[in-house]
């Protein structure tokens, strides 16, 4: 793993989320109440865009296209694609399966993504 500067700390709006190709891996670097968490940019379950995603509670992040909810800390499936109904019928052959995450720091102002 190797230590990205991705940019300066407030480029990422409180409770948003954004995405960044960090030496060339796709990620949505999330700032909470807490801190900043980086997840892959792509849903598992179909690709779907998260950085375009909801973010809820302070925790989560909502898939655009059907509806699935991860934790953002932990990148453990919360809910499963469920939107919109019949979506389920697909589960078969898209089963659960967590985001990977990465950590990020802050040092002197900028944020930095261990890929
Ligand atoms: S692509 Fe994310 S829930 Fe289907």
């Amino acid at each position: 793993m190797a230590k990205h500067d991705i940019g300066p700390v407030g480029e990422i709006a409180p409770g948003q989320g954004k995405a960044y190709n960090v030496a060339g891996t796709f990620v949505v670097v999330y700032r909470l109440s807490d801190g900043y968490y980086a997840t892959q940019a792509r849903c598992p379950h179909m690709m779907g865009p998260l950085a375009r995603g909801k973010i809820l509670d302070d925790r989560l992040v909502q898939c655009p296209l059907h509806h699935a909810r991860f934790d953002i800390r932990s990148g453990q499936v919360v809910d499963w694609a469920n939107f919109p109904p019949g979506i389920q019928v697909l589960n078969i052959v898209r089963r659960e399966k967590a985001l990977s995450i990465y950590p990020v720091s802050e040092e002197n102002g900028r944020i930095y993504v261990d890929i």
